[in-house]
């Protein structure tokens, strides 16, 4: 009797806990709005007015001008069946970057604080952790502060062995190009939405991954803060 109230009170904790953890991890994953294809400027004109931005008002972005961006930045516009390809051009279509998506308060409208990974296959977020770090990633980009007023930052990182498994060494160029294609997407985009973006390529590697919570063979390569010019 008591093996048996034992095992039943186990089995109950169990499933608590199960309930917990699966409530938790759906929570974390955040779906986007459905990317639209029409805008209000043309691309000559958003081509015109870009402009590199370093000064940013707090006023919040919403969950569809993120969604807008991120489709335009590595969103899948196409699918051949057995490979679904993306907004910017890739070497042998190996897609070797990620971008993750820093949050501050009241950032994004309908989204917590946080740092969020860019998941192109089913156009969502995912959470990786949970905080307004843009402090963080201003002070690893050698105290860059300007960028910590921005609502979003996004940071665009390459896993280099997806491509250098079939380019060897080049692959790591083929990267860095891919990520200038996706930079300049998020660009491009931002203007047409009335938003500015900036870019930074001075800062710590180390110190930003260890910031965003995000594994080491994530190599960030190009951060990117955008919103309302001020
Ligand atoms: C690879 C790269 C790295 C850059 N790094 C920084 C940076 O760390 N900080 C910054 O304020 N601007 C940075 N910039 C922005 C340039 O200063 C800017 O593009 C240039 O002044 C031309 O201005 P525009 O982009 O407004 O045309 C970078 C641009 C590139 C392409």
């Amino acid at each position: 009797m008591k093996v048996l109230l034992t095992t039943l009170g186990n089995m109950v904790i169990a499933i608590i806990f199960a309930g917990i953890f699966t409530k938790s991890t759906i929570a974390k994953e955040i779906p986007l709005p459905k990317p639209y294809y029409e805008g209000e400027k043309s691309v000559e004109e958003a081509i015109k007015s870009r402009r590199t931005i370093r000064s940013f008002s707090s006023q919040v972005l919403t969950l569809t001008q993120l969604s807008q961006i991120l489709w335009a930045a590595d969103g899948i516009t196409a699918d051949r069946g057995y490979i679904k390809l993306r907004a910017a051009p890739s070497a042998g279509a190996l897609y070797p970057l990620d971008i993750f998506i820093v949050v501050g308060e009241n950032g994004v409208k309908d989204i917590d604080a946080g740092v969020y990974h860019y998941i192109p296959h089913g156009h969502l977020l995912k959470m990786v952790r949970k905080g307004d770090v843009r402090v963080g990633v201003a002070k690893a980009a050698l105290h860059q502060m300007w960028m910590a007023e921005a609502p979003a930052i996004m940071i665009i990182t390459g896993e280099y062995k997806r491509c250098t498994r079939k380019y060897g060494e080049r692959g790591i160029p083929y990267t860095y190009i891919e990520a200038g294609h996706v930079g300049q997407n998020i660009f491009l985009q931002c203007e047409t939405l009335g938003l500015g973006a900036g870019i930074v390529g001075a800062f710590h590697n180390d110190e930003v991954i260890k910031v965003l919570g995000i594994d080491k063979r994530h190599d960030p390569i190009t951060i990117m803060p955008v919103g309302y010019e001020r």
